[in-house]
């Protein structure tokens, strides 16, 4: 369930010197929805968080989380969000409990309430047997762990999460998302970047960034059946390869990925898949029916930049 609006993003534009990272944004967060910020590198996606976050101040628009603006009142947002910077850095000579101590500090929990909060979370996020454990001798997925507990312990309603998983086994990532996901299920809004597509379908709602602008948003099942999401072909040939030389050369064609063995294929109109299969029989490829898939997002993403 999705409620009032924790984030409001209105023209939010940042520049450095000329060059404009953050192309007027508009969009809004929705209480516990989790909401998936995609782009390739350098589209603005850190840069619009960082704004978000009342660490870097806009160039011009606005943004309120939980009611706060945060050009003009960032220590009110600060104080209120949990903010997992991308590739947050821990001290590898300190130990999850001093790690937690710390960050509870900055939140002004002392005593009990500091000994609550680090017991809470530690039980929670599943920390519990590495207590003691320096940061520099923990594995990938409880390195990440311990950095989300950090940004925890003050109970924010609100988690900015900047590629929290990058870097993490499949495994340690779907625990990771594991805990994203109950933490939304409890009503905290979570707003998460990454670069992998298989956890973007855990979001409720996807903005693709692009060049510092939203070029596609929805939510996943809605991305993938818009009516201009384009038609996508499955095709499976031991050339694969070479067809997806073929193909990426026919003017009809939008995008073209490879799957191992499965080649998707995105054209504009059904009507075009005959010109496809007659393109590729031309050339000696021996195609018969192809049929029509639901595309992932990668496909729908691939699309949506070729069609820009
Ligand atoms: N402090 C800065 N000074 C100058 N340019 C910057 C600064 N911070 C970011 N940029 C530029 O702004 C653009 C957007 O950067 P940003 O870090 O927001 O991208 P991103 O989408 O988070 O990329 P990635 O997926 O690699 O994390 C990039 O071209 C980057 O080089
Ligand atoms: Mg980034």
């Amino acid at each position: 369930m999705t409620g009032r609006t924790t984030v409001l993003a209105e023209a939010l534009t940042r520049r450095f010197g000329s060059f404009v990272a953050v192309d007027a944004v508009s969009f809004e967060i929705h209480a516990g929805e989790i909401w998936g910020f995609l782009g390739p590198n350098g589209s603005g996606k850190s840069t619009t968080i960082r704004m978000l976050c009342g660490v870097l101040e806009p160039s011009s628009g606005r943004a309120e989380v939980l009611g706060f603006d945060v050009a003009r009142d960032p220590e009110s947002v600060k104080l209120r969000i949990g903010y997992m910077s991308q590739g947050s850095s821990l001290w590898n000579d300190l130990t999850v409990d001093e790690h937690l101590r710390f960050y509870a500090g900055l939140f002004g929990l002392y005593g009990a309430q500091e000994r609550e909060a680090v017991d809470e979370w530690v039980g929670r996020i599943g920390l519990g047997e590495r207590r003691s454990q320096l940061a520099g001798s923990l594995p990938g997925g409880f390195r990440k762990r311990l950095a989300l507990a950090c940004t925890l312990l003050h109970r924010p309603q609100m988690l900015f999460l900047d590629e929290p998983t990058a870097g993490v086994d499949p495994l340690s990532r779907r625990e990771f998302w594991d805990i994203i996901v109950r933490l939304a299920d409890e009503g905290t809004t979570v707003m998460v970047t990454t670069h992998y597509l298989d956890e973007a379908e855990h979001c409720t709602q996807l903005a693709l960034l692009y060049g510092g602008r939203i070029i596609a948003r929805g939510s996943p099942q809605m991305l993938k059946h818009a009516p201009n999401a384009g038609v996508t072909v499955e095709i499976i040939s031991p050339k694969n390869e070479e067809i997806l030389d073929v193909v990426e050369d026919l003017p009809f064609v939008r995008s073209a990925s490879l799957y191992g063995t499965s080649l998707h294929v995105t054209v504009d109109r059904d009507e075009q898949i005959a010109g496809l299969i007659t393109a590729l029989n031309e050339r000696g490829f021996g195609i018969g029916d192809v049929p029509v898939i639901t595309p992932t997002l990668e496909d729908v993403f691939a699309s949506s930049v070729k069609t820009l």
